[in-house]
């Protein structure tokens, strides 16, 4: 990815079923996030292929791969990227401009929802610059949702967060995705977080070229 074209993610493979539940554990810098962008179709990797849903991500076109995107899955960013000046609600329903299939009354109605499920009901109305860091995520989480996604990705649920509203934050993820079918990837370094998954395998088991980092810092 870079301009020294450095290895940053070597997957030999990495299957997940429908409809699981999956944690990827693993420390700063060990490709988190960018496995999330892969999966995303954000960016391709310099080789292999990626199969979602039936289908090969790495086939698609940048256009394809958006399109795609905005029927199946929802992210919720390690720096959430919620527009500051806009509510809570308006925050959830960009989300809709994604999928234009989806009716703009039934949209509304489903962000508020969402956000009443989430424990946001008296601040549907505020902007979310006005929020804390946690309502920010669930706010986040709710306009990931917006669409029913086949596939959620969620990268670093619990960041900044005190341990007990982040383990309450994961339980709502994991009961709304488990409530839809949806299949949940969350990547996190908390321990506390991937403990309440149904699989968990660290970036250390499936990065080779993560390890090999590791190997060269421990010689
Ligand atoms: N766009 C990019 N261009 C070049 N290098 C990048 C890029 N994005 C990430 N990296 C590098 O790739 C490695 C993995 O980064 P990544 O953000 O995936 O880690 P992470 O596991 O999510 O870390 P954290 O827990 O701190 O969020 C890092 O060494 C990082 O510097
Ligand atoms: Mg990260």
């Amino acid at each position: 990815m870079n301009k020294q074209k450095e290895e940053i993610l070597n997957i030999d493979s990495l299957v997940v079923s429908k409809g699981d539940q999956l944690a990827i554990m693993g420390p700063s810098g060990s490709g988190k996030t960018t496995l999330l962008r892969l999966l995303s179709g954000l960016v391709l990797p310099a080789s292999g292929t990626i199969q979602l849903l039936g289908e090969e991500l790495t086939c698609k076109t940048e256009k394809e791969r958006d399109e795609f995107r905005g029927r199946n899955i929802g992210m919720v960013f390690q720096e959430f990227q919620l527009f500051p000046a806009m509510t809570a609600v308006e925050n959830v329903l960009v989300q809709q401009l994604a999928n234009s299939s989806l009716d703009k009354k039934y949209a509304k109605e489903k962000a508020v929802s969402l956000l009443r499920e989430l424990g946001l009901e008296k601040r549907l109305q505020n902007r979310v610059m006005q929020l804390s860091r946690g309502e920010q995520q669930r706010v986040a989480i709710a306009r990931a949702l917006l669409n029913n996604p086949q596939i959620l990705l969620v990268d670093e649920p619990t960041s900044n967060l005190d341990i007990k509203t982040g383990i309450h934050i994961m339980n709502q993820i994991q009961d709304i995705s488990r409530t839809n079918g949806t299949t949940l990837i969350t990547v996190t370094h908390d321990v506390h977080i991937a403990n309440g998954f149904t699989r968990m395998i660290t970036m250390e088991e499936i990065n080779k070229s993560y390890s090999g980092v590791l190997k060269e810092v421990l010689r």
